[in-house]
């Protein structure tokens, strides 16, 4: 037998070998034996002939249980849907649910110590700083030029060329995905990806970015961590390619940092240049600002897309957005909102809340526990154990949101022609309590500006737009397969 075909034996019987390793852990695993209904059908994957989504599976169970919370014994997960839960968890008794080991192990190698992925004092130390800055006037309106001027001479030419071709169809999550790398790289690291160019190019950054996402995400469903554990170590399959992904979005984010770091941060504005102010270490500084891109990007396209799916589902709240916009800002379509009209559009904020209502971009966000407790509705919480709050399922409640809860009505958060917002813990899109997003603000100035922009110029009408959405599995929701939409120009009316 000569080298090569000894190598493909060995390389083949370590797959077996492996192969049956990783089954016996899993079923180790599910060792934990219950059989109670739920796990059963977790099991068995029965849920999967009646859902098309695992967290649709969820919010049914969620909706029918008297507490509003499930265990699911066997991934020693609970689940909550129950805002005195979360508000327990996030702000009450927010010192034993940190996002623990288990979640930073999976994101460690992207984002290092970056404030997505830590706990304790180095998180603390992050959020400090970076709510001081994100708080500031001058850092608010500089991510609203950047948004403007990327709608302007990118989001709008792209829509008019598409509209004027024969086939007028566009995958609006791909564009909205790169409308807002381009926008979050901008606004982190002062860097234009351009990935929202005319011909679509596919930075080097951005491409290695996704994968990297991607992979982490999959190493977060795989039945155990050893299995991923154990393909990092001998540097195989999919570690091997993240690996390798990581270290291009490394090296990257480091050329950049490293030639600001001789250039001066003097002229720029951007995240970096004012973290460089505070930090030395470049490797911490890095991991940073790669944590904004994770926390920046896929949350406004996911945002962005079911929203335009819900104007096709809904033409006449369209036709408000379209009735208010005309009334602050003019009925001239080319006229761009300035900042201050951001805050007069009600009806506008409320059709972007309750779009996320129904689907949050952060459909689940799991912490660990730290010791033993009891939450509020009486679940009995062991040490170590995963507890879910699930503001997919918590958007769907009935006992949260009423008969209609299904419906999309951004009339429910209207108060005397104003909107009124919601408690954090009814409504925990951006979490809230003591780790709330901290790019709240800036997200509903892009999306708005977007919607605007878009609504304002262009009749965009989803194809198929009763379609039942199915969710790639991963940190935020991305709709399977994109979602496809016709561009035309509108006809806007002679006044
Ligand atoms: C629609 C858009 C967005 C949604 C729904 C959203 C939602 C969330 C949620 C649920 C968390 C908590 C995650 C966790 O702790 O596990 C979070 C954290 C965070 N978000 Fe956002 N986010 C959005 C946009 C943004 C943007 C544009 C930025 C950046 C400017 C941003 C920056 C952050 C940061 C830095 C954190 C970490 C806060 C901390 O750990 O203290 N987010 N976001």
């Amino acid at each position: 037998m000569d080298l090569q075909a000894s190598l493909y034996l060995l390389f083949i019987t370590f797959t077996i070998i492996f192969s049956l390793f990783s089954l016996s852990l899993f079923i180790i695993r599910l060792n934990r034996c219950c059989n109670c209904d739920i796990c059963t059908a977790f099991i068995t994957r029965s849920w999967t002939s009646e859902f098309l989504n695992l967290s649709d599976w969820y919010t049914h169970l969620l909706r029918k249980s008297p507490t509003g919370t499930i265990h699911v014994h066997v991934l020693n997960n609970i689940i909550t849907a129950n805002p005195d839960n979360v508000e327990y968890m996030i702000k009450t008794n927010f010192v034993n649910y940190p996002k623990g080991k288990p979640f930073s192990t999976i994101l460690g190698d992207l984002l290092g110590k970056g404030i997505f992925n830590v706990d304790g004092n180095c998180w603390r130390f992050q959020r400090k700083l970076a709510s001081l800055e994100l708080g500031s006037l001058s850092i608010r309106s500089h991510a609203f030029n950047i948004v403007v001027d990327e709608i302007e001479s990118r989001l709008i030419p792209l829509f008019e060329t598409v509209s004027d071709s024969n086939d007028a169809v566009l995958d609006l999550q791909d564009v909205f995905r790169r409308f807002s790398f381009d926008s979050i790289c901008k606004f982190s690291f002062g860097l234009d990806p351009g990935s929202l160019k005319p011909d679509f190019p596919v930075s080097e950054l951005e491409s290695a970015f996704d994968l990297s996402s991607k992979l982490c995400a999959e190493r977060g469903m795989s039945p155990s961590p050893i299995i991923w554990k154990i393909k990092r170590l001998f540097n195989i399959g999919s570690e091997k390619e993240l690996k390798k992904s990581i270290k291009t979005v490394k090296k990257l984010a480091g050329q950049v940092i490293k030639t600001r770091r001789e250039t001066g941060s003097g002229l720029n504005n951007d995240l970096l240049s004012r973290f460089m102010a505070s930090i030395n270490d470049d490797d911490y500084l890095r991991d940073i600002v790669v944590s904004f891109l994770l926390a920046g990007r896929d949350t406004v396209a996911s945002a962005l897309t079911s929203f335009f799916l819900l104007l096709s589902q809904n033409p006449k709240v369209l036709e408000k957005i379209r009735e208010e916009s005309g009334r602050v800002i003019g009925s001239d379509p080319e006229v761009l909102p300035g900042f201050e009209d951001l805050q007069h559009l009600h009806y506008l904020q409320a059709a972007l809340h309750e779009s996320m209502r129904l689907f949050p971009p952060i459909q689940f966000d799991s912490k660990f526990a730290m010791h033993d407790d009891v939450l509020p509705d009486g679940s009995f919480v062991k040490r170590g154990s995963r507890v879910t709050y699930h503001p997919y399922a918590m958007g769907r409640m009935e006992q949260i949101w009423g008969s209609d809860s299904l419906e999309f009505k951004p009339e429910r958060w209207i108060r005397e022609g104003e909107f009124k917002p919601e408690s954090a813990y009814r409504y925990p899109v951006y979490q809230g309590g003591v780790r709330v997003c901290l790019g709240k603000e800036m997200s509903l100035v892009e999306m708005k500006c977007v919607a605007l922009c878009l609504v304002r110029r262009f009749d965009v009408r989803v194809v198929d737009p009763s379609r039942l959405l199915r969710f790639s599995p991963g940190l935020t929701a991305t709709v399977s397969g994109g979602l496809l939409a016709v561009v035309r120009r509108r006809e806007v009316p002679e006044l």
